[in-house]
Protein backbone atom coordinates (compact mmCIF):
# COMPACT_ATOMS: atom_id res chain seq x y z
CA UNK A 1 0.00 0.00 0.00
CA UNK A 2 2.99 2.04 0.89
CA UNK A 3 4.61 1.79 -3.20
CA UNK A 4 0.60 2.85 -3.93
CA UNK A 5 0.59 5.91 -2.20
CA UNK A 6 4.43 7.29 -2.81
CA UNK A 7 3.64 6.50 -6.50
CA UNK A 8 0.73 9.09 -6.35
CA UNK A 9 2.36 11.24 -4.40
CA UNK A 10 4.91 11.24 -6.32
CA UNK A 11 3.07 11.85 -9.58
CA UNK A 12 0.64 14.83 -8.18
CA UNK A 13 3.92 16.58 -6.83
CA UNK A 14 5.29 16.08 -10.73
CA UNK A 15 2.43 18.19 -11.60
CA UNK A 16 2.06 20.89 -8.89
CA UNK A 17 4.99 21.58 -6.16
CA UNK A 18 2.24 23.01 -3.85
CA UNK A 19 1.70 22.04 -0.58
CA UNK A 20 -1.32 22.03 0.93
CA UNK A 21 -2.08 22.04 4.99
CA UNK A 22 -5.77 21.45 4.60
CA UNK A 23 -7.81 18.80 2.55
CA UNK A 24 -11.16 18.75 1.67
CA UNK A 25 -13.90 16.48 0.45
CA UNK A 26 -17.36 17.71 -0.88
CA UNK A 27 -20.61 15.29 -0.22
CA UNK A 28 -22.98 15.20 -3.00
CA UNK A 29 -24.53 17.96 -4.41
CA UNK A 30 -21.72 20.10 -1.95
CA UNK A 31 -19.03 20.22 -4.78
CA UNK A 32 -19.39 24.29 -5.43
CA UNK A 33 -17.14 25.05 -2.95
CA UNK A 34 -14.04 24.67 -5.51
CA UNK A 35 -15.40 27.43 -6.93
CA UNK A 36 -14.31 29.86 -4.32
CA UNK A 37 -10.79 28.48 -4.50
CA UNK A 38 -8.37 30.31 -6.39
CA UNK A 39 -7.09 26.75 -8.27
CA UNK A 40 -3.93 26.62 -8.56
CA UNK A 41 -3.93 23.15 -10.19
CA UNK A 42 -6.63 20.46 -10.79
CA UNK A 43 -6.21 16.95 -12.01
CA UNK A 44 -8.74 14.94 -12.83
CA UNK A 45 -9.18 11.27 -10.81
CA UNK A 46 -9.20 9.39 -14.09
CA UNK A 47 -5.61 10.75 -14.68
CA UNK A 48 -4.12 10.00 -11.16
CA UNK A 49 -2.51 7.00 -10.86
CA UNK A 50 -4.24 4.10 -8.30
CA UNK A 51 -7.15 6.16 -7.54
CA UNK A 52 -10.55 5.28 -8.26
CA UNK A 53 -12.87 7.40 -10.65
CA UNK A 54 -16.53 8.34 -8.67
CA UNK A 55 -19.42 6.57 -10.75
CA UNK A 56 -22.18 8.58 -8.51
CA UNK A 57 -24.22 11.64 -10.30
CA UNK A 58 -22.72 15.03 -9.69
CA UNK A 59 -19.39 13.61 -8.10
CA UNK A 60 -17.68 14.89 -11.24
CA UNK A 61 -14.28 13.49 -9.60
CA UNK A 62 -11.45 16.39 -9.65
CA UNK A 63 -8.99 16.67 -6.85
CA UNK A 64 -8.40 20.81 -6.89
CA UNK A 65 -4.98 22.37 -5.29
CA UNK A 66 -5.41 25.91 -4.22
CA UNK A 67 -5.96 28.81 -1.98
CA UNK A 68 -9.02 29.25 -0.23
CA UNK A 69 -9.50 31.89 2.94
CA UNK A 70 -5.81 32.26 2.33
CA UNK A 71 -5.10 28.96 3.40
CA UNK A 72 -3.21 26.31 1.07
CA UNK A 73 -5.90 23.38 0.01
CA UNK A 74 -6.38 20.36 -1.49
CA UNK A 75 -10.69 19.84 -2.43
CA UNK A 76 -11.69 16.10 -4.01
CA UNK A 77 -14.62 17.08 -5.66
CA UNK A 78 -16.14 13.94 -5.50
CA UNK A 79 -15.56 10.78 -3.00
CA UNK A 80 -15.39 7.35 -3.26
CA UNK A 81 -18.27 5.60 -1.49
CA UNK A 82 -18.07 1.44 -0.24
CA UNK A 83 -21.15 0.85 -2.00
CA UNK A 84 -19.96 1.91 -5.39
CA UNK A 85 -17.82 -1.55 -5.16
CA UNK A 86 -14.61 -0.04 -4.26
CA UNK A 87 -12.67 -1.42 -1.59
CA UNK A 88 -12.17 -0.03 1.73
CA UNK A 89 -8.93 0.78 0.81
CA UNK A 90 -9.78 2.38 -2.75
CA UNK A 91 -12.41 4.47 -0.49
CA UNK A 92 -9.83 5.66 1.88
CA UNK A 93 -6.69 5.72 -0.75
CA UNK A 94 -7.44 9.76 -1.13
CA UNK A 95 -6.97 10.89 2.75
CA UNK A 96 -3.93 8.49 2.69
CA UNK A 97 -2.55 10.77 0.01
CA UNK A 98 -3.63 13.84 0.97
CA UNK A 99 -1.50 12.86 4.52
CA UNK A 100 1.68 12.81 2.22
CA UNK A 101 0.83 15.86 0.26
CA UNK A 102 1.10 17.54 3.82
CA UNK A 103 -2.18 18.14 5.16
CA UNK A 104 -2.53 18.45 8.96
CA UNK A 105 -6.15 19.15 9.05
CA UNK A 106 -9.08 17.39 6.98
CA UNK A 107 -12.81 18.79 6.47
CA UNK A 108 -15.02 16.32 5.04
CA UNK A 109 -18.84 17.49 4.41
CA UNK A 110 -21.96 15.05 3.11
CA UNK A 111 -25.40 15.18 2.67
CA UNK A 112 -27.39 12.99 5.66
CA UNK A 113 -30.49 12.05 6.79
CA UNK A 114 -31.97 13.86 10.06
CA UNK A 115 -33.37 12.04 13.02
CA UNK A 116 -35.09 13.79 15.45
CA UNK A 117 -37.88 16.98 16.01
CA UNK A 118 -35.09 19.36 16.09
CA UNK A 119 -34.33 19.25 12.28
CA UNK A 120 -35.77 20.63 8.83
CA UNK A 121 -34.54 19.83 5.39
CA UNK A 122 -31.87 22.23 4.62
CA UNK A 123 -30.38 22.47 8.11
CA UNK A 124 -26.46 22.27 8.68
CA UNK A 125 -25.00 19.68 11.46
CA UNK A 126 -21.47 20.00 12.84
CA UNK A 127 -20.66 16.20 13.28
CA UNK A 128 -19.65 16.07 17.17
CA UNK A 129 -18.59 12.24 16.94
CA UNK A 130 -20.02 9.34 14.91
CA UNK A 131 -21.05 5.73 14.88
CA UNK A 132 -18.99 3.34 12.42
CA UNK A 133 -21.70 0.87 11.02
CA UNK A 134 -20.48 0.24 7.79
CA UNK A 135 -19.70 -3.17 7.14
CA UNK A 136 -15.91 -3.33 6.94
CA UNK A 137 -13.78 -1.11 9.04
CA UNK A 138 -10.76 0.81 6.92
CA UNK A 139 -8.16 -0.21 9.21
CA UNK A 140 -8.39 -4.06 9.35
CA UNK A 141 -5.63 -6.14 8.30
CA UNK A 142 -2.36 -6.01 9.23
CA UNK A 143 -1.63 -2.47 11.06
CA UNK A 144 0.90 -0.55 8.75
CA UNK A 145 3.17 0.95 11.51
CA UNK A 146 4.43 3.91 8.75
CA UNK A 147 0.92 5.46 9.27
CA UNK A 148 -0.17 4.81 12.46
CA UNK A 149 -1.04 2.36 15.55
CA UNK A 150 -2.59 -0.31 16.08
CA UNK A 151 -5.13 0.77 18.28
CA UNK A 152 -5.99 4.61 17.49
CA UNK A 153 -7.97 6.41 19.93
CA UNK A 154 -11.10 8.24 19.03
CA UNK A 155 -12.04 9.78 22.00
CA UNK A 156 -12.06 13.73 20.30
CA UNK A 157 -12.15 12.59 16.69
CA UNK A 158 -13.78 15.54 15.71
CA UNK A 159 -11.40 18.42 17.18
CA UNK A 160 -13.09 20.40 19.37
CA UNK A 161 -11.58 23.50 18.83
CA UNK A 162 -13.15 23.61 15.19
CA UNK A 163 -16.54 22.45 16.53
CA UNK A 164 -16.64 25.43 18.78
CA UNK A 165 -15.50 28.11 16.45
CA UNK A 166 -17.72 26.99 13.51
CA UNK A 167 -20.24 27.07 16.02
CA UNK A 168 -19.64 30.37 16.66
CA UNK A 169 -19.27 31.24 13.27
CA UNK A 170 -22.94 30.35 12.50
CA UNK A 171 -24.65 31.87 15.27
CA UNK A 172 -23.19 35.30 14.67
CA UNK A 173 -24.62 34.38 10.80
CA UNK A 174 -27.92 33.24 11.67
CA UNK A 175 -27.46 30.46 10.34
CA UNK A 176 -29.52 27.36 12.02
CA UNK A 177 -26.08 24.88 12.85
CA UNK A 178 -27.27 22.17 15.09
CA UNK A 179 -24.12 19.50 16.42
CA UNK A 180 -24.92 15.90 16.53
CA UNK A 181 -23.87 12.45 16.24
CA UNK A 182 -23.29 10.92 12.36
CA UNK A 183 -24.01 7.25 11.48
CA UNK A 184 -22.34 5.93 8.66
CA UNK A 185 -23.94 2.89 6.71
CA UNK A 186 -23.23 0.89 3.64
CA UNK A 187 -26.33 2.18 1.91
CA UNK A 188 -26.89 2.19 -1.41
CA UNK A 189 -30.74 2.16 0.02
CA UNK A 190 -32.17 5.29 1.80
CA UNK A 191 -33.61 3.93 5.27
CA UNK A 192 -36.37 1.90 6.19
CA UNK A 193 -38.84 3.63 8.48
CA UNK A 194 -37.74 1.37 11.12
CA UNK A 195 -34.24 1.96 10.05
CA UNK A 196 -33.99 5.42 11.14
CA UNK A 197 -36.09 4.67 13.88
CA UNK A 198 -33.35 2.26 14.96
CA UNK A 199 -30.66 4.47 14.48
CA UNK A 200 -32.14 7.13 16.58
CA UNK A 201 -32.44 5.19 19.63
CA UNK A 202 -28.75 4.00 19.20
CA UNK A 203 -28.04 7.63 19.39
CA UNK A 204 -27.68 9.20 16.14
CA UNK A 205 -28.89 12.84 14.89
CA UNK A 206 -27.94 11.74 11.16
CA UNK A 207 -26.87 9.20 8.55
CA UNK A 208 -25.09 8.44 5.59
CA UNK A 209 -23.16 6.40 3.05
CA UNK A 210 -20.06 7.98 3.45
CA UNK A 211 -17.60 9.98 5.75
CA UNK A 212 -16.62 7.27 8.58
CA UNK A 213 -14.09 5.68 6.80
CA UNK A 214 -12.31 8.35 5.57
CA UNK A 215 -12.45 9.94 9.14
CA UNK A 216 -10.95 7.07 10.57
CA UNK A 217 -8.01 6.99 8.62
CA UNK A 218 -7.04 10.69 8.56
CA UNK A 219 -7.07 9.94 12.73
CA UNK A 220 -4.97 7.13 12.14
CA UNK A 221 -2.91 9.24 11.12
CA UNK A 222 -2.98 11.85 13.18
CA UNK A 223 -4.35 14.31 10.91
CA UNK A 224 -7.28 17.02 12.80
CA UNK A 225 -10.45 16.34 11.42
CA UNK A 226 -14.16 19.04 10.84
CA UNK A 227 -16.91 17.23 9.65
CA UNK A 228 -20.28 19.07 8.87
CA UNK A 229 -23.66 16.88 7.67
CA UNK A 230 -26.62 18.83 5.40
CA UNK A 231 -29.67 17.28 6.36
CA UNK A 232 -31.25 16.79 3.36
CA UNK A 233 -34.13 14.88 4.20
CA UNK A 234 -35.71 13.79 8.00
CA UNK A 235 -36.79 10.01 8.65
CA UNK A 236 -37.52 10.03 11.85
CA UNK A 237 -39.97 10.99 13.86
CA UNK A 238 -42.17 8.95 11.01
CA UNK A 239 -44.72 11.90 10.54
CA UNK A 240 -41.63 13.96 9.43
CA UNK A 241 -40.68 11.18 6.70
CA UNK A 242 -41.78 11.81 3.03
CA UNK A 243 -39.70 10.16 0.01
CA UNK A 244 -36.47 10.45 -0.97
CA UNK A 245 -34.33 10.15 -3.66
CA UNK A 246 -30.76 10.97 -4.82
CA UNK A 247 -32.50 14.13 -7.06
CA UNK A 248 -34.29 15.47 -3.59
CA UNK A 249 -30.69 14.62 -1.74
CA UNK A 250 -29.14 16.91 -4.79
CA UNK A 251 -31.56 19.72 -4.24
CA UNK A 252 -31.80 20.18 -0.44
CA UNK A 253 -27.85 20.28 -0.83
CA UNK A 254 -27.55 22.74 -3.43
CA UNK A 255 -29.60 25.12 -1.49
CA UNK A 256 -27.59 24.56 1.89
CA UNK A 257 -24.51 24.94 0.08
CA UNK A 258 -24.33 28.93 0.88
CA UNK A 259 -24.50 28.35 4.04
CA UNK A 260 -22.22 25.85 4.71
CA UNK A 261 -19.43 27.79 2.63
CA UNK A 262 -19.85 30.36 4.12
CA UNK A 263 -18.78 28.41 7.71
CA UNK A 264 -16.24 26.35 6.65
CA UNK A 265 -14.53 29.43 4.69
CA UNK A 266 -14.57 31.72 7.64
CA UNK A 267 -13.15 28.43 9.69
CA UNK A 268 -10.30 28.18 7.63
CA UNK A 269 -9.43 31.37 8.25
N1 LIG B 1 -29.77 8.11 4.47
C1 LIG B 1 -28.55 7.81 4.04
N2 LIG B 1 -27.82 8.61 3.32
C2 LIG B 1 -28.32 9.79 3.00
C3 LIG B 1 -29.58 10.18 3.43
C4 LIG B 1 -30.35 9.28 4.19
O1 LIG B 1 -31.49 9.55 4.59
N3 LIG B 1 -29.81 11.42 2.97
C5 LIG B 1 -28.72 11.77 2.29
N4 LIG B 1 -27.80 10.79 2.30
Amino acid sequence: MMNKITETVKYLKSKTNFTPEIGIILGSGLGNLTDEILIEHSISYQDIPNFPVSTVKDHSGKLVFGTLSGKKVVAMKGRFHYYEGWSMDQVVFPVRVMKFLGIETLIVSNAAGGMGEKFNVGDLMIIKDHINFQPVHPLRGKNNDELGPRFPDMTNAYDPSLIAKAQKIADSNDIVCHQGVYIGVQGPTFETPAEYKAFHILGADAVGMSTVPEVIVARHMGIKVFGMSVITDVGYPPEAMEDVSHDLVLAAAKNAEPAMTLIIKELLK
